[in-house]
């Protein structure tokens, strides 16, 4: 079966042709990043601009890369949620319109949910095996920090999930207490890679007996910090004073996310384990979970961590929701029931 997934709940517009909701025959990914850059953040109206400038492109090229007409699109798959409702409403919209002209079917898809299944895709045609179930996933993402218990695809429990900031916006704000660019997450990794770290520590919150997670206390550190050193002039003009605070801040997040899942998987007797969602980019946080679980640990491949169309596609193939042609964004939707 054929999907061309479509995603445009934040500032990417991408799509992606997937068969079998495992082998990915294109993903095209559209960022917005340079438009939103100079405004720290994404403006939404901008971004929804921006999604109907671009979406058209970025659809004929998913085809044309995956050497795909629209005759042999079984489906078209497009994200109902959660995001920013004027940037969902231009996927959507352009995905009813698309199965109308068609008659490929119409296929609502959470979000969240195809960041959690993205970890079943392959670019190579020979797959490995999907990943042993049942799997505790980490979605740690500028919108979202959950751990999710999948039973079996369209079968979830949400085990916690942060009650401030997620973990890549934390990533974000502190990179701008720093003065670096927006998305904070790679500019952040990127300062981290000092040699030593003069013992700066900074908090962790356990929030013990919860599966839950807070970032809020970390950055108000952070910005304690970055204070205390201008008043102290420690700000050397190799920037040294603040990579020593990037890399304290990374440790404490990859500390917190790791034992966190850990404490997950060895409560509930997961089978194996996967960390999504754009912080799923940094080496630090895959190395040290590589290392410290004892269940295999699922990465998405390449350029499947950040939002993609192709997560869309396979997310539609493994939990297929039909949605009528007055479908509508939902910006607030959750993923899975929460633990009691
Ligand atoms: O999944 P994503 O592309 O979009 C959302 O659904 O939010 O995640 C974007 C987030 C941003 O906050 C960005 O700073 C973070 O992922 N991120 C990273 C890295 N690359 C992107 N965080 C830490 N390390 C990275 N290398
Ligand atoms: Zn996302």
């Amino acid at each position: 079966m054929r999907i061309l997934g479509i995603e445009t709940s934040c500032d990417e517009t991408s799509a992606g042709v997937v068969d079998d909701g495992r082998q990915v025959r294109s993903n095209v990914v559209a960022s917005q990043i340079p438009v939103h850059r100079r405004f720290g953040g994404v403006v939404p109206e901008i971004a929804s601009r921006q999604h109907v400038m671009t979406i058209t492109g970025v659809i004929r090229q998913a085809l044309a890369d995956a050497g795909s007409s629209w005759r042999e699109v079984d489906a078209v798959a497009v994200t109902v949620g959660p995001g920013l409702s004027g940037s969902l409403l231009v996927g959507i919209n352009f995905a009813k319109g698309a199965a109308l002209a068609t008659g490929a079917k119409l296929l609502a898809v959470n979000h969240i949910e195809a960041h959690v299944l993205s970890v079943w895709l392959s670019s190579v045609a020979s797959a490995g095996p999907a990943p042993d179930l049942p799997l505790v996933a980490l979605v740690a993402s500028g919108g979202h920090t959950e751990l999710i218990l999948v039973d079996a695809p369209g079968e979830y429990r949400r085990l916690g999930q942060t009650r401030d900031d997620a973990a890549g916006e934390a990533y974000d704000k502190v990179a701008r207490l720093l003065g670096m660019e927006y998305p904070g997450g790679p500019a952040i990794e990127e300062a981290a890679r000092v040699t030593d770290s003069e013992g700066l520590s900074l908090p962790r919150a356990w929030l013990p007996g919860t599966h839950d997670f807070s970032f809020s206390g970390l950055k108000t550190a952070v910005a304690r910090l970055v204070r205390e050193g201008e008043a102290n002039g420690d700000a050397e003009p190799d920037g040294r004073h603040k990579r020593l605070i990037a890399q304290a801040f990374q440790q404490s997040v990859v500390d917190v996310l790791c034992t966190k899942l850990l404490a997950a998987v060895e409560e509930t007797g997961a089978c194996s384990a996967a960390i999504v969602g754009g912080v799923a980019n940094n080496s630090a946080l895959r190395e040290a979970a590589t290392q410290r679980l004892n269940v295999p640990l699922h990465l998405p491949e390449p350029g499947l961590s950040s939002d993609n169309g192709a997560m869309i596609a396979g997310a539609a193939y493994w939990n297929p929701v039909e949605a009528p042609l007055n479908v509508e964004p939902q910006p607030s939707l959750q993923l899975g029931e929460a633990s009691a």
